[in-house]
């Protein structure tokens, strides 16, 4: 099957221009100038994209499907996640595989078996939570399986945390085999003193979950990581950045050589603390948490001079309130979530909704209110994921040879979005009301339409698991 998209305005990551898109099978076959000769075939389908932009499919770099914690289970699997990704833009996901105590190889094809219901292309990290001499001889056949990223947390004691020892070695190991470590940065020893503290003193609404997490320690544990990135020469990727003080420390860290990036994620560009603090704060329960509006601002203009690489979703769904159902395809649904800590906030499970939110609210309140550019928007959302995670051109970009991944986007819709207009599988919306100027319309995964309007055309399975190489360092 080719496809022609005509008239459509393309916004990369460093430039905007008119072209026509040629699509043969599940591949961009030419980038054709407005004026050219069209081939003339039966078989070509064209696509009218006057007025309309057209960017390169959404790849988000972190999700968690179907992710057990607190005895429940992030609401959103491998399939209704991928759907709602789809919906947004966004046509590429990678999510973390849990690390167990079975080995690598036992771990990932347990993380095969759920995501072979998957919608849209996908790719996993792999979490490393705990560590000895056999983990660390077996870091090297996760390159085999086409997983070049390991995931270590600097908080979660006695569950995630890896001590710091630990994760120098995995970084030495990482360079020597070109893989990138992702690190969860806060301070899991200050965090846990807190925590003790405040239900001794009987502490416990979600704005403690805040309190129990301070900023500086996630400032001090990015500087640490972006230490031990420049003592190795590993690359390092600071997940889900949310502390101003985070940003310092990564430009810090990179005008003295170290190959340390960052990603941020939308919630905290736009929520604060205050938000923890409402009567209904659990939907805003995330580790690391928000913070000020002055880590807002740093961080915007972190994205608005290039400080900061990626913006993911750290997308990890809860209902807000699980025992009441909600209808997803027909079915009532309802997965224990936030209120199993109603009562406390140290049982109200990690996580937000966010995955069909990003490229839309980063359109209308990042690039239509000023703060990154249109090329910025693209480069942060698509083309530098890509790139960090070993995945471009395939994807990101939209270049002959390239898969067919892309977004026409209506730039005059209007929606006031929220928990209606969303297709996660949950019972709320972070951004509930607000008002966008700009919306995906078709959305194209391989060369095949899967979302046109409202209208959904994917299937489950029908998402490709993508072997990663080793990326770039941005
Ligand atoms: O609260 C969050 N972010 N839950 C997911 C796990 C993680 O640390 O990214
Ligand atoms: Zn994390
Ligand atoms: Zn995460």
């Amino acid at each position: 099957m080719t496809i022609l998209i005509k008239n459509g305005t393309l916004i990369t990551a460093t430039e905007t221009f008119q072209a026509n898109i040629l699509i043969e099978g599940e591949h961009i076959r030419a980038i054709l100038a407005p004026q050219s000769e069209i081939p003339h075939s039966t078989d070509v389908e064209t696509v009218d994209a006057t007025g309309k932009f057209i960017t390169p499919g959404g790849i988000d770099p972190h999700c968690h499907f179907d992710l057990p914690m607190f005895g429940t289970v992030s609401s959103d699997d491998h399939y209704t996640g991928h759907k709602a990704a789809a919906f947004g833009g966004t046509t590429t996901v990678m999510d973390f595989v849990v690390h167990q105590p079975q080995g690598f190889h036992y771990s990932v094809e347990r993380w095969h078996e759920k995501a072979a219901k998957a919608a849209i292309d996908y790719s996993f990290h792999m979490n490393l939570t705990h560590f000895d001499d056999q983990v660390a001889a077996e870091i090297p056949t996760l390159r085999e399986m086409g997983i070049t990223t390991l995931k270590v947390f600097t908080a979660y004691n006695g569950r995630l945390r890896l001590d710091d020892g630990s994760i120098f070695r995995a970084l030495q190991i990482a360079k020597e085999h070109g893989m990138l470590v992702m690190a969860h940065c806060e301070n899991g020893d200050v965090i846990e003193t807190l925590v003790a503290q405040a239900l001794q003193e009987g502490h416990h609404t979600p704005e403690w979950h805040a309190y129990t997490r301070p900023a500086w320690g996630a400032v001090e544990s990015t500087l640490r990581l972006a230490a031990m990135s420049k003592e190795t020469g590993a690359p390092v990727y600071i997940v889900h950045m949310n502390a101003g003080g985070e940003a310092d420390m990564l430009t810090y860290a990179r005008q003295q050589g170290a190959p340390v990036m960052g990603e941020t994620c939308p919630p905290y560009l736009f929520f604060t603390i205050e938000h923890l603090q409402r009567p209904d704060g659990a939907k805003w329960i995330c580790s690391p948490p928000m913070r000020t509006a002055t880590d807002n601002a740093r961080l915007w203009k972190a994205l608005a001079n290039n400080e900061i690489q990626t913006i993911g979703t750290d997308h990890c769904p809860f209902f807000f309130d699980g025992t009441t159902p909600i209808l997803y395809e027909g079915q009532t649904v309802a997965i224990p979530g936030k209120e199993l800590g109603k009562d406390d906030f140290t049982k109200i499970p990690n996580g937000l909704p966010g995955v069909q939110d990003r490229l839309p609210i980063l359109w209308t309140y990042g690039v239509r209110a000023g703060k990154i550019s249109a090329n910025q928007f693209v480069a942060l959302t698509a083309t530098n994921p890509a790139k960090i995670f070993g995945l471009y051109p395939r994807k990101g970009a939209l270049l002959p040879g390239a898969d067919a991944d892309l977004v026409i986007w209506d730039p005059d819709k209007k929606v006031k979005y929220g928990v209606a207009y969303s297709h996660h599988r949950t019972d709320y919306n972070l951004y509930e009301g607000w008002e966008l100027t700009g919306y995906p319309e078709k959305v194209f995964l391989r060369g095949k339409l899967i979302v046109d309007g409202d209208q959904w055309l994917g299937q489950r399975g029908g998402g490709q698991f993508l072997k990663r190489s080793q990326g770039e360092i941005l």
